[in-house]
């Protein structure tokens, strides 16, 4: 079982280029199904989640090629059914459901597997597109989806602004009959990244990034070479690693509009953050101080994606900070290992209460999922002396070459 050695206490100073956006990337891909011919998808980050996302539209008889950060996807399917194995690798293997029913009528899988962060239901993606004339029956655990004469048009009212239906009901409407008009969609910026890459291979979308989205279905799409945007999580970890670290670091291809509810969180601890075009600088504050009260919330608020990386400077602020869980229902599962870090913490039903200490010390602590493992990845830099972080299959689900990332900022971390 692979490992991080970390020794931590050194103030991290330099650039770094942030990686493209995983959850970018992962709908692209499966938007890739619903094109003929060659997509060309560049500043694809090299991780896990990618891999396994080409794996499936391999097995659906499409033709993926990876060059670094370049995938090349041909897709001529003729398979309509994702095996169970591949479903379990990750979540977003749910929104490979709206491109085969856009493309190929039919698809049968399995429920998708994932960070393990409470229960995480697929009722808006189904109840979506059974709207659209898709019929769904579930057997054994595996759900038999056909949409027999094609996928309309229709009015769908997301309950909850999820951004996993809102690209799956993009996916299914993209190529569907008549209009489409999602009330109550997920802003996230993977979104509009998303529906520019569709946009780019001949769909009709209006909207997307904000609340309404309207798609015009067409006849059909072909392929394109986009890239990518920057992972907006990956930019915030390597944030709150400068800030753990008292560290001045800038980020380059780093979009400062998409993180603005985080910068403004380091502007609270007293860090100093410049926001340029494509880039952003922080000089963090010595001591941080703690901010009173942060909940998370659907974009533009705060990403719950960085709760877990934010707690790690928390930790060693200057006063208490209360940080709440709004979205999902079990993402506090990293606290444990940043107590034992030395970390005060205590979790009050959907909130962490975070006590700052004056530091933490190294400790062997285990990943419980990809940013609760981000998170004790930045609270080992910050500390005094080693630590021995396992369970890297998480972070290799979202971070590219971590090590050598923050290796070339003075980090002492080695992969053994
Ligand atoms: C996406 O997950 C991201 N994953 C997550 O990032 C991110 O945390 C999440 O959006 C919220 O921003 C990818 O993009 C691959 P949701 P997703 O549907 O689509 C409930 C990471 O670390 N819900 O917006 O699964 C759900 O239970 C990952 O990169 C329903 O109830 O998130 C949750 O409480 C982790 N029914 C809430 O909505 C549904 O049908 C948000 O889920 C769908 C969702």
């Amino acid at each position: 079982m692979q490992k991080f050695v970390i020794q931590g206490g050194r103030r991290l100073t330099g650039e770094i280029r942030v990686q493209g956006a995983k959850n970018s990337a992962l709908p692209i891909l499966a938007a890739a199904l619903l094109c003929k011919g060659e997509s060309c998808l560049e500043n694809c980050p090299r991780l896990s989640d990618v891999f396994a996302a080409c794996r499936i539209l391999t097995g659906l008889g499409c033709r993926c090629r990876i060059d670094g950060e370049t995938v090349t996807v041909r897709a001529d399917p003729t398979e309509t059914a994702i095996p169970e194995a591949l479903m379990q690798e990750m979540r977003s293997s749910i929104i490979f459901l709206g491109a085969a029913l856009g493309r190929m009528g039919a698809c049968t899988l399995g429920y998708p597997g994932g960070c393990e962060l409470g229960p995480r239901p697929i009722d808006l993606h189904l109840a979506g597109l059974r709207r659209m004339g898709a019929r769904i029956t579930e057997e054994n655990g595996c759900l038999h989806c056909t949409a027999p004469g094609g996928l309309h048009g229709a009015r769908i009212h997301l309950q909850f602004p999820s951004v996993g239906a809102t690209e799956n009901l993009l996916l299914a409407a993209v190529t569907a009959k008549g209009e489409t008009i999602l009330t109550n969609a997920a802003r996230e910026p993977e979104i509009a990244d998303l529906a520019a890459y569709l946009n780019r291979c001949g769909a009709c979308i209006e909207g997307a990034g904000c609340s309404t989205v309207r798609v015009q279905g067409v006849g059909e799409l072909t392929g394109c070479t986009y890239r990518i945007m920057p992972d907006r999580i990956a930019a915030a970890t390597w944030l709150a690693a400068a800030a753990v670290t008292g560290g001045e670091l800038c980020l380059r291809d780093a979009d400062a509009q998409s993180l603005e509810s985080f910068l403004d969180v380091l502007d609270q601890m007293h860090c100093r953050c410049i926001r340029m075009d494509d880039r952003i600088c922080i000089a963090a504050a010595r001591p941080l101080r703690a901010v009173r009260y942060l909940k998370t919330m659907p974009y533009p608020g705060f990403p719950t994606d960085a709760q877990a990386i934010v707690t790690a400077p928390l930790c060693i602020a200057d006063g208490t900070s209360v940080v709440e869980e709004s979205i999902f229902e079990n993402r506090f599962r990293h606290t444990d290992a940043l107590v034992k870090m030395g970390a005060d913490i205590r979790i009050a039903g959907r909130a962490a209460v975070i006590r700052g200490v004056p530091g933490l010390h190294g400790a062997q602590v285990c990943a419980t999922d990809l940013r609760g493992g981000a998170a004790m990845l930045i609270a080992a830099l910050g500390a005094q002396g080693e630590t021995v972080l396992t369970g890297l299959q998480h972070i290799d689900r979202g971070y590219d070459s971590p090590e050598h990332v923050l290796r070339s900022v003075g980090a002492g971390i080695r992969r053994e």
